[in-house]
């Protein structure tokens, strides 16, 4: 399976902070915020990953992120030339999902909770279909939202409803069968002129083919859209990780954990970043 991080769109809910730069890119805690979608991808064991973002900065994060070797992944980069919808992901990226299966996560996105690699790793076993999640928020208007019958299955998907016919918002976090690149090729921009991810999401329904897996109560889904979020997704990372002395989404010690570096590798990266708590915690990794 492969993965895509969409990456793009102009954040103007984020101004003055993202006239210049990338929110993307902008720190969450300690790291850019890329690396919490990049770590949910890598958990799901895909090694080989395209990100998508704006002409103006798919630069920045070639910089950031380079080729994936130092973490024994590979990366490539295609750039999206206006925020014309998620489901332009799998149009962008065809020729890389080849005939593969493909998981798409927005670069805004983050996930944290115990057991997410094991529902991840299922997710990514899907076969035929499309497998995408639930997660119970306070007001899920702003979100896509699915209903969901007593045994699980969905019943209904919207894009934003006002009158929401339940509680469970769809993250930002969609596995898919090799169908959704034609399926996206064949959509139509809905009315504020977007291709929609719900859009897709609803050829699925309609086959019976869309699994749907529910995130529980302990489990954190933070997206970082404004100022507010962006400042409590910091403040989550921070708790978590000098609570606990585990990091939250550090991509090097993921990598290293899946067996696709070596301790010789991680203490180099460790090495490089010495200066820092981040640097050092990669070489405690490795006594
Ligand atoms: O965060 C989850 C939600 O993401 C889902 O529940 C919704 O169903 C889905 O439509 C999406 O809603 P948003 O309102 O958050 O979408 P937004 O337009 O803000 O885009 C999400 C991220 O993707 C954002 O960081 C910008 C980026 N993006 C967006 C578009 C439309 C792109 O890179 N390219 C695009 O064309």
């Amino acid at each position: 399976m492969k993965g895509i991080i969409l990456a793009g769109g102009s954040a103007t809910r984020l101004y003055p902070l993202s006239k210049a730069i990338s929110k993307q890119i902008m720190p969450v805690y300690d790291k850019p915020m890329v690396y919490y979608p990049l770590s949910s991808l890598m958990l799901a064991n895909i090694r080989e990953v395209l990100v998508i973002s704006t002409p103006r900065d798919l630069p920045v994060f070639k910089e950031l992120l380079g080729t994936g070797e130092e973490l024994g992944m590979t990366f490539d980069y295609v750039v999206q030339e206006k925020p014309n919808g998620l489901a332009q992901a799998f149009v962008l990226g065809e020729q890389f999902v080849g005939s593969d299966k493909v998981a798409l996560v927005l670069g805004d996105n983050l996930f944290y909770g115990q057991g997410f690699s094991e529902m991840l790793k299922r997710a990514a076993s899907i076969r035929n279909g499309a497998c995408i999640f639930g997660y119970a928020v306070k007001d899920p208007r702003a979100y896509g939202v699915v209903q969901l019958a007593s045994d699980g299955m969905a019943l209904s998907l919207e894009e934003k409803p006002q009158q929401p016919k339940s509680e469970y918002a769809v993250p930002g976090l969609y596995f898919y069968d090799n169908t959704v690149v034609q399926r996206a090729k064949n959509l139509r921009p809905s009315a504020r002129g977007e291709y929609e991810i719900t859009d897709l999401n609803k050829e699925y329904l309609k086959e019976g083919t869309l699994k749907v897996e529910v995130f529980g109560r302990g489990f954190a889904w933070l997206d970082t859209g404004n100022c507010d979020s962006l400042l409590e997704a910091s403040n989550f990372v921070a708790t978590i990780q000098k609570r606990q002395g585990f990091y939250v989404s550090c991509i090097e010690e993921i990598a290293w954990r899946n067996g696709w570096i070596s301790n010789e590798q991680l203490k180099a990266l460790g090495v490089k970043q010495e200066k820092t708590e981040y640097g050092r915690y990669l070489l405690d990794l490795v006594k």
